[in-house]
């Protein structure tokens, strides 16, 4: 089963990946379905992918971007479906996930979001805080922009109150200001269905993330296309803007 999967080198994965999971919708659409059953499909991706990750050990991060500040203009009926989704998924996965010491992060303004999905996210939160063998970090009603915005909002506040000197904010001070500030920057970006953008997706973090961007959609991504998406990865020189090592 293994020999199908595109080779990778155990010794140099990224950290961090991040996932754009996109293309549902239009999963849905080539099968004839309704978008909800779309997300639904996207939810057993998002099993497999984690499920991936786990298995390689050493990946410390993975981000997936659920639903971003921008989805509320989708149809209340879409976004309702997709929140009952998230309820469903942590009731049927959340043993599993703690099970495996994997600890749930979760970053946005989760103020925003429906009580329901506030308390199961804050479950979540509690049960795993103190595994260790991996984190998964779900961005739900995220923006980048928003992210940077909020920040800049608490240093504001700190300056006023004298806890910060303006003087004294450089950028290690005003990351420390993001949602999740103690994970470190995505080495991997991967986004499915075959889009060619960032879409307010970890602004500031994604400064030197290698960008791998498949055709495939959401719902059929599997193992082998993280193994495909990190042998990419692996053969990509990172120069982080100075020149490669030698
Ligand atoms: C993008 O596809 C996907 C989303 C906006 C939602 C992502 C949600 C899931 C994968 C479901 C479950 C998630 C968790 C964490 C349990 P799209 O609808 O934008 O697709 P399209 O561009 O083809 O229309």
């Amino acid at each position: 089963m293994n020999a199908a999967l595109p080779a990778i080198d155990r010794a140099r994965l990224p950290k961090h990946i991040a996932v754009i999971m996109d293309g549902n919708g239009r999963w849905a659409e080539r099968e004839g379905v309704s978008r909800a059953a779309g997300h639904e499909a996207g939810a057993k991706s998002v099993r497999a992918i984690i499920e991936a990750c786990r298995e390689l050990e050493n990946i410390e991060v993975l981000s997936l971007y659920a639903f971003s500040t921008e989805n509320w203009r989708r149809s209340k009926l879409e976004v309702d479906a997709l929140f009952r989704l998230l309820s469903k998924y942590i009731k049927i996965e959340l043993e599993e996930l703690h099970k495996q010491n994997i600890r749930i992060s979760i970053m946005g303004r989760i103020f925003g979001l429906p009580k329901k999905a506030q308390a199961d996210l804050q479950h979540c939160i509690d049960l795993t805080k103190e595994n260790t063998a991996m984190v998964v970090n779900v961005a739900l009603n995220y923006g980048g922009r928003a992210e940077i915005a909020d920040a800049a909002k608490q240093i504001a506040k700190d300056a006023v109150a004298g806890r910060v000197k303006p003087d004294a904010i450089d950028e290690a001070t005003f990351a420390k200001y993001l949602y999740v500030p103690q994970l470190p920057d995505p080495d991997l970006l991967i986004r499915t269905s075959g889009e060619l953008r960032l879409s307010n997706f970890m602004l500031w973090q994604m400064s030197y993330a290698e960008i791998v961007v498949l055709p495939t959609f959401w719902p059929d991504f599997r193992k082998p296309h993280l193994y495909e998406a990190i042998a990419e990865y692996q053969a990509r020189q990172r120069r982080f803007g100075g020149r490669v090592k030698k």
